[in-house]
């Protein structure tokens, strides 16, 4: 399996993992999203990765630009939305190899927090913490029962601690519907 940028000749496969991954009932909205997402100005730079096994896209990850509001320091901050891996592709290490190839790029890159609000028993084998607790408000309020599913992992070490506020992500992905569990 081979991890790249995406390219925009490869948007129907992008499409296709994201219907398939989130199904009938969600796949529409996610599709939507990455549309969207893809072509939203406030939403770069993004990084948006595909993991292709026998020139099959299996897998892509989406990161978008985002900013903390109350922070006196210019901080470079992503958020992660959404992940999917083909339904036959999954429990194969296929997600976790995509949240690392693009938390890597990202601190190349110089991005200092990364975001993502999803499964509190799977991000955190990726270096991701509950957020709220350390300062960082979402773009909407998540309900107290899924507080965990609001995550945060730092690039650079020290950062959290030293900026708090709320997070600031994209037009298309600042959206109500986007912002529930
Ligand atoms: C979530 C998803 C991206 C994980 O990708 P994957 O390639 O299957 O994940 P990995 O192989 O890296 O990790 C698999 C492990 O994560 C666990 N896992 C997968 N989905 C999980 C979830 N929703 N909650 C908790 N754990 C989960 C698996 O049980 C497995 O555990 P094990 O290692 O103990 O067997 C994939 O299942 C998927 O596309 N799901 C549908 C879309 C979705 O929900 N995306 C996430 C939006 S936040």
């Amino acid at each position: 399996m081979k991890i790249r940028k995406s390219t925009e000749s490869d948007l129907k496969d992008v499409l296709d993992v994201e219907t398939q991954a989130f199904g009938n009932e969600k796949g529409p909205e996610i599709v939507g999203l990455v549309n969207g997402l893809l072509i939203d100005p406030t939403a770069m730079p993004l990084l948006s990765l595909l993991a292709v096994n026998d020139d099959k896209t299996i897998g892509h990850i989406l990161f978008t630009k985002a900013r903390i509001t109350d922070s006196k320091e210019s901080i470079s901050a992503a958020i992660l939305a959404p992940l999917a891996v083909l339904p036959d592709a999954q429990c194969q290490g296929v997600g976790g190899q995509l949240i690392e190839e693009g938390l890597r790029l990202l601190s190349e890159s110089g991005v200092a927090l990364v975001f993502v609000l999803g499964h509190p028993d799977y991000y955190p084998r990726h270096g991701f913490k509950p957020a709220g607790a350390l300062g960082f408000e979402a773009s909407y309020p998540i309900p107290n029962e899924h507080a965990n599913a609001w995550m945060v992992q730092e690039l650079r070490p020290g950062v959290i601690g030293s900026v708090s506020g709320k997070i600031i992500c994209a037009d298309v992905l600042n959206q109500p519907e986007h912002w529930r569990e």
